[in-house]
């Protein structure tokens, strides 16, 4: 009844913002990611007769290298990069809502028995770093296997999309595309590409660790009140089979291209709402504006921002080592996380408690 799961967080290049219903959590169009070899969450879960109440706590790294926050490159030739202790804590808010999808997973498995559950973070939760999808795919994961439950990688992802949207994208391997569907059968997610098709990198810039005001599924329950969101919902299509045509010849300026114009329509739609979201901040802005630069310099690198401030700066594995010294340069950088695409959620051996 015990078991533990390690589950990366993923970067869109089609971002997922707006629901179509907001309980199953099915999206208002398709989206596709990357999984991330440095940022991820460990996950045990034990259901046992002997807990009397669910039992949720963030650990802090035991097997892990602890390093200070300041300007470090973190980087992983292996499958995942190494954990960064923190103290967090999670909210009564973030307990309720992983009480709910355990609720979701014990009926599913026809059990009452309370959980004790365990997470461990490689990076700053909240701050667009996309903790909520890692923290979810490997939630469910390891629940699911603690559980017995049979279920195929479609159905885990079916069941991580309801705990969190973009959960389903950490589940298979690679390069990820999740289906928007008319019901919660085919809204799931699969892998498009494995994750040693393309060596691209996620140069992940974190510019601050804090809480971001608004939570992601806060901020999109406003999406209708964007003048913008029709007209960034009739594109979608064209921009996934398009995304998927620049795959297939590995085409990298255009991909780049692609993935900064599809970032700033969704922070478009995001400022337009009311309230406005405005998750940029003033080092987030100085950042695009030196992509452009180096750019101009002949550097191919391109941006794309989630629900905070941080910066993804996309490369090829060829210019990874001039992009960090660009970024050191800055001075603007509390951590760089290089991100390799990873593969998705797996069930590992070694437990958190
Ligand atoms: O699944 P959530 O609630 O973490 O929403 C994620 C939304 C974005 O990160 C902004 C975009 C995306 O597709 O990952």
């Amino acid at each position: 009844m015990k078991a533990t799961a390690r589950a990366p967080a993923n970067i869109a290049f089609i971002k997922y913002w707006g629901k179509q219903d907001e309980k199953l959590r099915l999206p208002l169009n398709a989206s596709f990611s990357m999984n991330l070899s440095g940022a991820f969450t460990t996950t045990t879960v034990e259901f046992s007769k002997k807990y009397t109440q669910d039992i949720i706590e963030f650990v802090s790294a035991r097997h892990a290298e602890l390093v200070s926050a300041s300007k470090k490159v973190y980087r992983s030739r292996n499958e995942f990069g190494m954990i960064v202790a923190r103290d967090e804590k999670f909210s009564l808010e973030e307990k309720n809502r992983i009480i709910k999808h355990l609720d979701l997973i014990r009926a599913k498995a026809g059990i009452s028995a309370m959980a004790k559950v365990f997470t461990q973070n490689s990076f700053p939760k909240g701050a667009g770093a996309a903790a909520s999808a890692s923290g979810f795919a490997a939630l469910t994961m390891a629940a699911a296997t603690a559980l017995g439950l049979a279920l195929s990688e479609k159905e885990l992802t079916m069941l991580a999309r309801i705990g969190s949207g973009s959960a389903c994208r950490s589940i298979p391997d690679g390069f990820v595309m999740w289906e928007k569907g008319t019901g919660s059968e085919s809204s799931y997610a699969y892998s498009l590409y494995p994750s040693d098709y393309w060596d691209l990198r996620d140069v992940l810039v974190i510019v601050a660790s804090e809480m971001k005001k608004f939570l992601s599924t806060e901020g999109m329950s406003y999406v209708q009140s964007s003048p913008f969101l029709q007209s960034r919902l009739r594109r979608i299509p064209e921009k996934i089979n398009r995304i998927q045509e620049l795959f297939s010849r590995k085409d990298f300026p255009a991909l780049g291209e692609l993935i900064e114009k599809e970032c700033l329509n969704m922070h478009a739609v995001m400022m337009t709402q009311a309230p406005p979201i405005f998750y940029w901040m003033t080092e987030t802005l100085k950042l695009i504006h030196a992509v452009y630069e180096w750019r101009a310099q002949g550097l191919p690198v391109y941006f794309t921002i989630d629900a905070g401030p941080n910066v993804h700066l996309i490369c090829e594995a060829k210019d990874e080592q001039k992009v960090i010294e660009k970024v050191k340069q800055l001075g603007i950088a509390k951590e760089i996380v290089v991100n390799m695409p990873a593969d998705g959620t797996k069930i590992i051996e070694e437990h958190l408690f």
